[in-house]
């Protein structure tokens, strides 16, 4: 089968199109066609620590191989079409469309990958295109832990930091959808996009003045990495307010202990666990068209280093897309 493998950290052109044997699927696994892939910030940390906090050292080498990456192919979500079941899988059958995220077992820039039923992998509603099923994941998975972690309650005020970003264009509408009054900073090229999903107010980072215009916030979704400071964001907090440091290291990860004891401001910081609970929460609101993805750019399988250059630039408005078949 066609893959995208690379054998070294590094740029996207570490990334090359090669020949590789197909996966066999496990007792517990299903092998699938790969019909789209993304590129997340997430596949940028795996290739070459793009995206990782200050702070963080080596703890990406010792999660995905010290010296050369553990795993050869990447690609974390994915949609496709379930081609062959391993003999005790039973949610799955051949010819089911599916969609999910599988950050440990990665594979999917490739023409076909498996993955373990049990993983964050389930059926495509046939309302969704395989584009939109497969850049669903990551960010919404996100965006959902963090709005849940703080308790998100109806009538609250909300600031998202990367309002424009994979994670922000979600965390804005998953916002609005639990009833929250939302203000997105980005910058002014992509205000418009974040307007779009239902931000009240939205805020240019670039403009010098843009600061005398922040009020007092219930919550701040902080997805922007190296700039972030709980210290900063304090005095913009109400009492009771919560900090969700997505793009935090070990300070912010130390802050969220700290106050977990004492002061009623928190730091909330993790991680979400990739599961088909939420996976199936956030397909209903996509079908129902309650929360909206946007595609940028989709690029064949063999431009998947370029797709990953474009991602980087910084340029991207929403998702960046792998067509594999
Ligand atoms: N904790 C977790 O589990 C988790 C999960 C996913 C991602 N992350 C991390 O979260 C971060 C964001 O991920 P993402 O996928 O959303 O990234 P992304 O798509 O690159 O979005 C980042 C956004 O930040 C905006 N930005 C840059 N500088 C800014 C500034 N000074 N002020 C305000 N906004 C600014 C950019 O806006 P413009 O493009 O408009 O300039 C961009 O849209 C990454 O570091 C990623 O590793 C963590």
């Amino acid at each position: 089968m066609k893959a995208i493998v690379y054998d070294s950290y590094g740029p996207p052109e570490v990334l090359k199109l090669k020949e590789m044997p197909k996966p066999i699927p496990g007792p517990r696994e299903v092998l699938i066609r790969v019909k789209a892939a993304t590129v997340t910030t997430g596949d940028c940390n795996i290739r070459g620590f793009t995206y990782i906090p200050p702070g963080f050292g080596i703890i990406p080498r010792l999660m995905f191989g010290f010296r050369k990456p553990g795993k050869q192919i990447l690609g974390t979500e994915l949609s496709g079409v379930v081609v062959e079941t391993g003999a005790s899988v039973s949610l799955f059958k051949p010819g089911d469309e599916v969609f999910g995220i599988g950050s440990a077992y990665l594979g999917a820039y490739a023409e076909y990958v498996c993955r373990p039923e049990s993983s964050a992998l389930i059926h495509k509603p046939v309302t969704l295109s395989y584009e939109t099923a497969a850049s669903l994941s990551f960010g919404g998975l996100t965006a959902l832990y963090f709005l849940q972690k703080a308790k998100i309650k109806p009538g609250e005020s909300v600031l998202v930091r990367g309002a424009s970003g994979g994670v922000g264009l979600i965390t804005v509408q998953l916002a609005r959808y639990f009833g929250a009054c939302v203000t997105g900073i980005c910058s002014a090229e992509k205000g418009s996009i974040v307007r779009s999903t239902g931000a009240e107010t939205v805020l240019d980072y670039k403009d010098p003045d843009y600061q005398s215009q922040l009020k007092k916030y219930d919550i701040i979704v902080d997805t922007v990495v190296g700039h972030n400071s709980f210290c900063d964001m304090r005095k913009l907090l109400n009492p009771g307010g919560r900090y969700c440091s997505v793009a935090g290291g070990p300070k912010e990860m130390l802050q969220m202990m700290l106050t977990s004891v004492a002061g009623n401001k928190k730091v909330i910081f993790g991680s979400p666990q990739e599961r088909k609970a939420e996976l199936h929460f956030l397909a209903d609101l996509v079908s129902k068209g309650q929360l909206q993805l946007f595609i940028d750019k989709s690029f064949p399988l063999e431009e998947t280093a370029i797709a990953h250059e474009y991602f980087e630039s910084g340029v991207k408005m929403g998702q960046v897309v792998i067509n594999v078949s």
